[in-house]
């Protein structure tokens, strides 16, 4: 979603501000903008429609030349992607330049005000009253004016103000939606993701809600909206964390795909007790005892981490014998859920930022229930509130489709399952089962990853087709959840994922010989039933993909296009599936020409409602 970076320096501002920009792509975008306080003492400002490399070439003809500058890309929410809609916004006297991530939910009533007051906006957006109402509490403290401002304001942001008047100082504050300074020698940064200020600085300092930073070259002085000065610490980013580019591979999906007997490899690291048949799980900071009280399990999240958590479901009923049920974050809130003193609420979200997901945390915590965060990216806003929980370490994940976070976080709650199965009556026996395979799992994806040729020729014999259903069960059915999502995200095709006994109860009707099915027939138990769905859709004349046990020749009858996987228990079984079908979903969209790490209209982490 939009992105923010801020800089302050002796030297070009332009340059850092465009790499800041470039490394916030992957998030989704659609225009992008920067204003940088001239040599000459004026804010100039270019703002360009579609990508950063636009934005970039505009720079190269007409240089912001300056220390000091903000700038942006924006996923469009109020106001459709246009030059006059872009980041950054000015007041009236083009004095003041301010990007903003976020949404004003009272924009139209302070419109309205400061319209009435003589304001004449250029754009259609909320985030234009923010650089008109600080010029309206402005006269000579610039802090005071935006504290002024902010107090105004109902709904989520992360800002950071540039002023004509003030040159080299940043102002940033944050509510709702993530702001990170980073830390430099004769320079410092401001940032909506962490992403953007590592080509400079690993060391950087989280703002919490409600907090304020002004920032100069040699400076950051933090304190809360309501002026009261706070310190905050400085982090060292770990060096894994930085990422790096593509390497050999075209795009960054494809990459993670195959990163993933590492990715999951460091999930596990250092967490398995083999001889105890159990997992060690520091970050959950809690002792046996509270985890024996843990009575139920509430899952929450968006998308891929909701399908993640639905597979968690699984774990938990039958490993950890807990009950356990999965909501969408986006509901959670809503539904005044109930939370008793013993339940367990589990927010699943790769970046940790996810709007939705962060409000269910709060929700929960707030009813007073034990809250772990499972997430990927150290420091984010769900992981810090939470305090405990479990990182996956998966490294970043820059393409906007999730394929090494979704079974990392399938990994973790393994784990969890087994720790809390390990403190009720899950035999030493059978944990050391889940041990082993669990230490297996980077084996048996790389055999999956080594089918890709094979299925990628199945993605080019099938590309022509703009329907498709996945069906699965038991384990496997949020795995036909994840498949339909992944191949609609990076193709644009109409996908959907049901249980397989579910088809019969509708959607058989649209089956037809244009109409692909995708079955997931590696599941046991249930694969009897699955090879009799199966049964049904080829007597429709849908053509049958399915996703079949290494040497397992029930499912020749149905078809010839099959996917093998390794053999596996029905624990690991949505691991190795979901990685042919994440397979799939990267060639298929290849075939038809897509944009496959940002595809169109979506964002890596959505912090609006
Ligand atoms: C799908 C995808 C999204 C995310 C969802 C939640 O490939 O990436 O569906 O899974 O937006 O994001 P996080 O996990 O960051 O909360």
């Amino acid at each position: 979603m939009c992105g923010i970076v801020g800089y302050t320096g002796c030297s070009s501002a332009q340059s850092p501000l465009l790499e800041g920009l470039k490394r916030l792509e992957y998030r989704g975008y659609d225009s992008a903008g920067m204003s940088v306080l001239g040599k000459d003492g004026i804010l100039h400002t270019l703002k360009a429609v579609g990508k950063v490399r636009k934005l970039e070439e505009l720079a190269s003809q007409t240089p912001l030349e300056g220390a000091c500058g903000i700038a942006h890309t924006r996923w469009a929410t109020h106001g459709a992607p246009s030059e006059k809609n872009a980041h950054p916004h000015l007041d009236g006297a083009s004095r003041i330049a301010v990007v903003h991530n976020g949404i004003i939910e009272n924009y139209r009533d302070l419109r309205a005000e400061l319209e009435a007051e003589g304001e004449t906006f250029r754009s259609d957006t909320d985030s234009e009253v923010l650089p008109r109402l600080i010029a309206k509490y402005y006269s000579d403290d610039p802090v005071r004016a935006v504290e002024e401002a902010l107090q105004r304001v109902r709904g989520t942001f992360g800002v950071c103000v540039l002023f004509q008047d003030h040159p080299g100082l940043l102002i940033a504050a944050r509510s709702g939606s993530p702001v990170i300074l980073g830390i430099g020698k004769g320079f410092n940064m401001v940032a909506s993701d962490v992403c953007a200020l590592l080509a400079n600085s690993r060391d950087v300092i989280y703002l919490n809600d409600g907090d304020l930073a002004v920032v100069t070259p040699e400076d950051a002085e933090i304190r809360t909206l309501a002026n009261v000065p706070v310190n905050r610490e400085i982090s060292r980013i770990p060096k894994e964390e930085t990422g790096s580019g593509k390497g050999k591979y075209e795009h960054f999906m494809l990459k993670e795909i195959f990163e993933q007997p590492e990715s999951i490899g460091n999930t596990i690291r250092g967490r398995i007790i083999p001889e105890d048949g159990n997992a060690k799980l520091s970050g959950l900071n809690l002792s046996p005892r509270e985890l024996a009280e843990i009575s139920r399990i509430v899952i929450a999240g968006c998308g891929s981490s909701l399908h993640s958590g639905l597979i968690g479901e699984y774990y938990f009923e039958e490993i950890a014998g807990i009950p356990a049920e999965v909501e969408q974050a986006a509901e959670f809130r809503y539904r005044n859920p109930i939370i008793e003193p013993n339940t367990l609420v589990i927010p699943i979200s790769q970046s940790g930022e996810t709007a939705d997901t962060l409000a269910a945390t709060r929700e929960a915590m707030q009813k007073g229930a034990t809250v772990a965060a499972i997430s990927n990216v150290v420091g984010s806003t769900i992981a810090r509130e939470c305090g405990r929980g479990i990182y996956l370490h998966a490294g970043p994940e820059i393409s906007v489709a999730s394929t090494k976070a979704f079974t990392c976080q399938v990994t973790a709650l393994w784990l969890l399952a087994l720790r809390l199965g390990r403190n009720r009556r899950l035999s030493n026996e059978l944990g050391r089962q889940s041990c082993a395979e669990l230490q297996r799992l980077p084996e048996l994806i790389q055999r999956v990853l080594n089918q890709y040729d094979h299925v990628a020729a199945l993605a080019k014999k099938f590309s022509g087709m703009n329907d498709f259903f996945f069906i699965g069960r038991g384990f496997l059915y949020p795995v036909a959840l994840e498949g339909a999502l992944k191949l609609k995200e990076v193709s644009y095709v109409h996908a959907e994922g049901y249980h397989a006994a579910e088809l019969k109860h509708g959607p058989i009707s649209l089956l037809g010989e244009n109409v692909p099915v995708i079955a997931l027939a590696n599941c046991i138990p249930g694969q009897e039933k699955l090879l009799g769905n199966m049964q049904e859709c080829r007597a429709r004349k849908s053509p049958v993909i399915a996703v079949a046990t290494e040497g397992d020749p029930s499912v020749e009858a149905f078809t010839e296009d099959i996917i093998r996987v390794p053999e596996t228990s029905r624990y690991a079984a949505p691991l190795v599936t979901v990685v042919a079908l994440q397979m799939f979903a990267y060639c298929f969209a290849g075939e038809r020409g897509c944009e496959i790490d940002q595809p169109r209209n979506l964002a890596k982490s959505v912090t609006v409602e």
